[in-house]
Order: C-alpha cells, then sequence, then structure tokens
C-alpha cells in the first residue's frame, strides 16, 4: 500500500520531469529556427581624433547602425543584446576589441531599425597606434531566451580606415 505521501511525492517528481522535458523540447525546437539577421554599420563621421596627454589615442566617431533582426525572435526569445565593437591589429595585440555602443532589443517589433549612433563608449587605444589604422566594426548579438541556453553569434563590417592626422 502506498500512502498519501509516497504518492503526492511521486505525483510532484512526475509534474518536474514532464516540466523539464518540455524546458528541453522548447529550446531544442528553438535551434531549428535558422535566424538570418541583417546588420550594415557605415562611418557617417569622425567628430575628434587626438591624443589624449596621457599619450593614448582617441576617436569620437558618429556611426549609421542599421539592422533587422527580427529572425532572432522566436515565441521563446526574452530579449535581445547587441553591441558594436571597433576591433583592429596593432604590433602589440593581433585583436583589439573596444566597444562603443550597446542596446536591449525587447522584443521583435523594435528588431528593425536604422539610426545614427555615436559612441557611448570611449574608443581609446592602449597607445598611439589609431593614425591610419584600418579597422571593423563588428555587431554582436546575445540572444537571451526565455528557457534554454543564450547563444551569441556576429555579424563583420570591414573595411574601415581611422584618418592620417589628428584632427
Ligand atoms: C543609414 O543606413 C540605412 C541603411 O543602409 C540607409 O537607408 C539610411 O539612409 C542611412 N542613413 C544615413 C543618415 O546615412
Ligand atoms: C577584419 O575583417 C576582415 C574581413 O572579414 C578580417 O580578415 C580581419 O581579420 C578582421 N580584422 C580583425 C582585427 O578582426
Amino acid at each position: 500500500m502506498h500512502s498519501f505521501a509516497y504518492r503526492s511525492n511521486a505525483l510532484f517528481t512526475f509534474g518536474v520531469t514532464i516540466l523539464a522535458i518540455m524546458c528541453i523540447m522548447v529550446s531544442v525546437s528553438d535551434n531549428f529556427n535558422t535566424a538570418s539577421p541583417q546588420a550594415q554599420i557605415e562611418v557617417l563621421k569622425i567628430n575628434r581624433f587626438k591624443r589624449q596627454p596621457n599619450g593614448n589615442d582617441e576617436v569620437s566617431l558618429t556611426m549609421n547602425i542599421s539592422a533587422d533582426l527580427q529572425s532572432l525572435f522566436t515565441w521563446n526569445t526574452k530579449q535581445v543584446f547587441i553591441f558594436v565593437a571597433a576591433e583592429y591589429e596593432t604590433a602589440k595585440n593581433v585583436l583589439n576589441q573596444v566597444s562603443l555602443w550597446d542596446a536591449i532589443i525587447p522584443s521583435k517589433e523594435h528588431a528593425v531599425f536604422s539610426i545614427p549612433a555615436t559612441n557611448k563608449y570611449g574608443f581609446v587605444d592602449q597607445g598611439s597606434n589609431l593614425r591610419g589604422q584600418e579597422f571593423n566594426l563588428t555587431m554582436h548579438w546575445h540572444v537571451m531566451p526565455k528557457t534554454g541556453y543564450m547563444y551569441a553569434d556576429k555579424k563583420v563590417i570591414s573595411g574601415f580606415r581611422l584618418p592620417e592626422e589628428y584632427r
């Protein structure tokens, strides 16, 4: 004979198991959604380019950030965190990555945009390597699901170059 406590415990375990299986199925089915996000970034203007008193190069620039990230959104997407980074190579480091701008996209309705954006965070080099420096602007996105694992990807837009002279 099973006691009431034993049976309610078994029922609870069964419920938790079903819930766990459902969560796994949700995140697996979500992975079948093949996203094809679009991103484009242009540099509209170099506002300022100078050497700081400590010798580090600093840039202020205005970008035109356009994206269509609607395909990242499924019914299991909570929000998408995006950031734009300048990435470049110097003699000292193979990859220098400087985060310039970020945003949280709360829903699919907000996932298509084209906005002028000046760097929120300093585009500062650890040295004076930026004159004539080639760089890429990369849009990174982190997709935060309601259940399951977060995943991240990026789009690299290459072929930018800083001026030869400070201004
Ligand atoms: C920004 O980029 C979008 C898409 O490429 C374009 O339609 C728009 O005209 C651009 N805006 C500016 C200010 O350059
Ligand atoms: C910039 O982009 C180009 C083309 O995708 C790539 O070959 C290069 O390695 C990138 N540079 C950096 C520093 O990531």
